[in-house]
């Protein structure tokens, strides 16, 4: 396995992506890890991650583990773990006079094992050239005793350096984004030639290690967890029956804001047709009842987290057998909290994330606490749950009490719910045709059938606002509907989806000839920033 060490870069994690697309098992640690974890560990290479300080602000900024170089592994630097290996080796790293970020074309110097016989396109003199995604203000002035040049820029004399006999490399450059064209052999050829490991990470030994550390784990005690039909909850849930069968109890809290037929469907799926123990509460009123006359977004999240968390201990509480707490946690979640407190302020309180487990008196179990979220899709296909499941878009724990503006009321619940279900609806069937000339579109290599697939995150709003429309004779006075449907790689950023418009004309249509109550259908062309994708 590779160990990652992280310096704070915005992309390590797609480091670690890279090192398993590559076959080979690969975590994440901060890059303060003790010398002698990094001993420890087993690692059959380190790789070190950029990051946005300077080496040259002092010895106070991140250093590697001294263990690292100690160690007798390779080790490969990418950025800011380029510098900081060089100034740790004896070399120099200067602030660079011309900043450079984004496309660069590097010389490849092809003599070392790293580089052979790598590039993108050679030069009339013959100088094999990457087509690369650069981004530093400082660079390395001077190599460390004992390495040789790997590669340049004319604004970076110093793009990579290699030290064979120990096999150390390093690049100024990030190979792990995909705007780096070799990026993928670049690291392949890192993580099987340079260190030795075998392509071994694949999903079908995945899930047999997987159910048997369960089995280890929790031996004969029985397991609870909370399911609510997301992608994360059911895939554990799956993982966790296939390894211990009867001795989990999944909990379904219906709390009056799922989507359309939510509760069925999860029935169906998991006590149907997988045999798992399912227990299903109806807590409708119980949410109603306590978010009524509540109009304040955090306010209304909080309630929902609370009672979410109350529910759920008076179930676990009566089941005494139960010593554990399954939770589908998955990799990206992990890294995030063990975040060094740089992360950004609170913007929305997100409420499904921790709470629990204080409050319980069980231990956790979170088998997929490596996987980042196309493992887990993968994961729960080779499990047998359904492609629409797996791949559905994500749904936030406060369900459509985000969706509801202000006020949340059962009436409002139940006509969002319907609307929500025909936008869903025509998003599926409406075939995504590529514009001409346009790259395909894929996820991970699963093309885009259908608007649905082509978009990230798609629902409706409801607006307790009234409108006046006319329908037959009548004259109508009713409430409004948004249509939310962006698109994001990392749900940070997201642009609003360009539907087609006859798609959109369906939708509205439809909503207000089915959906008694709704008279005016709008669509919300809004970016984040500077708006968030949810309402509230
Ligand atoms: P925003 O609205 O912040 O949403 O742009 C970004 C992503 O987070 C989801 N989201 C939530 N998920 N609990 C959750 O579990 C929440 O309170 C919550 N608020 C937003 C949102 O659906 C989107 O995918």
């Amino acid at each position: 396995k590779i160990l990652i060490l992280d310096f704070g870069s915005q992309v390590t994690q797609l480091i670690a992506r890279r090192v398993r697309d590559a076959g080979v098992f690969s975590e994440v640690y901060p890059y303060d890890v003790s010398d002698e974890f990094v001993r420890n560990y087993g690692a059959a290479g380190v790789i070190l991650s950029g990051g946005p300080n300077s080496v040259i602000e002092g010895d106070d900024t991140p250093r590697v583990p001294q263990a690292v170089f100690e160690l007798g592994v390779p080790v490969l630097g990418i950025c800011y773990g380029m510098q900081a290996m060089a100034e740790q080796l004896g070399g120099k790293v200067e602030n660079g006079k011309v900043r450079e970020f984004g496309y660069a074309e590097v010389r490849a110097h092809g003599h070392t094992a790293l580089l052979k016989d790598i590039s993108d396109f050679t030069t009339p003199e013959g100088h094999g050239m990457l087509k690369v995604w650069m981004s530093h203000g400082d660079k390395v002035d001077e190599l460390p005793p004992g390495f040789k040049l790997m590669a340049s820029t004319p604004n970076c004399p110093i793009a990579g350096m290699a030290d064979e006999a120990r096999r150390m490399y390093a690049f100024q450059f990030h190979p792990e984004v995909t705007h780096t064209v070799q990026g993928k052999a670049i690291i392949a050829r890192f993580v099987h030639e340079i260190c030795g490991c075998k392509s071994d990470w694949n999903m079908p030994d995945y899930i047999a290690e997987a159910v048997e550390k369960i089995r280890q784990q929790v031996g004969t005690d029985e397991v609870i967890l909370g399911l609510s039909g997301g992608v994360d909850s059911s895939v554990a849930a799956a993982l966790i029956h296939r390894a211990i069968g009867d001795q989990l109890t999944c909990v379904f809290v219906d709390h009056g804001l799922l989507r359309l037929d939510e509760g069925k469907m999860v029935m169906e799926m998991f006590a149907e047709n997988l045999g798992v123990n399912v227990i299903r509460i109806d807590a409708v009123d119980q949410f109603m009842g306590h978010l009524a006359g509540v109009s304040d977004p955090e306010a209304k999240r909080k309630i929902i987290g609370r009672e979410f968390v109350e529910v759920f201990q008076v179930e676990a509480g009566k089941r005494k057998n139960a010593k554990w707490l399954a939770q589908g946690t998955i990799y990206p979640d992990v890294i995030e909290s063990a975040g060094k407190g740089k992360k950004g302020h609170t913007i929305k309180s997100h409420h499904n994330v921790g709470g629990l487990p204080e409050t319980l008196n069980l231990q956790l179990l979170e088998p997929l606490r490596e996987l980042f979220k196309d493992e887990v899709r993968q994961l729960g296909v080779a499990l047998g749950l359904p492609h629409d499941m797996v791949y559905r878009h994500p749904f936030p724990g406060p369900g459509l009490g985000v969706r509801i503006l202000g006020e949340v009321k059962k009436e409002f619940a139940d006509l969002l719910r319907r609307a929500d279900a025909i936008f869903i609806d025509e998003l599926r069937k409406t075939p995504f045709v590529l514009a001409a000339g346009a790259s395909e579109a894929t996820d991970n290599g699963i093309p885009h059938r259908n608007w649905y697939d082509a978009t990230s995150q798609a629902f409706a709003v409801f607006l307790p606002v009234k409108s006046v429309g006319v329908m037959g004779d009548g004259r109508t006075y009713e409430y409004v509907v948004a249509l939310r449907a962006v698109q994001t790689q990392d749900f940070m950023t997201a642009h609003w989806a360009h539907l087609p418009h006859e798609l959109l004309g369906n939708v509205s249509n439809r909503i207000i000839n089915e959906v008694r109550g709704i008279n005016r259908v709008v669509y919300d062309i809004s970016g984040k920033p500077p708006a968030t994708i949810e309402w509230e």
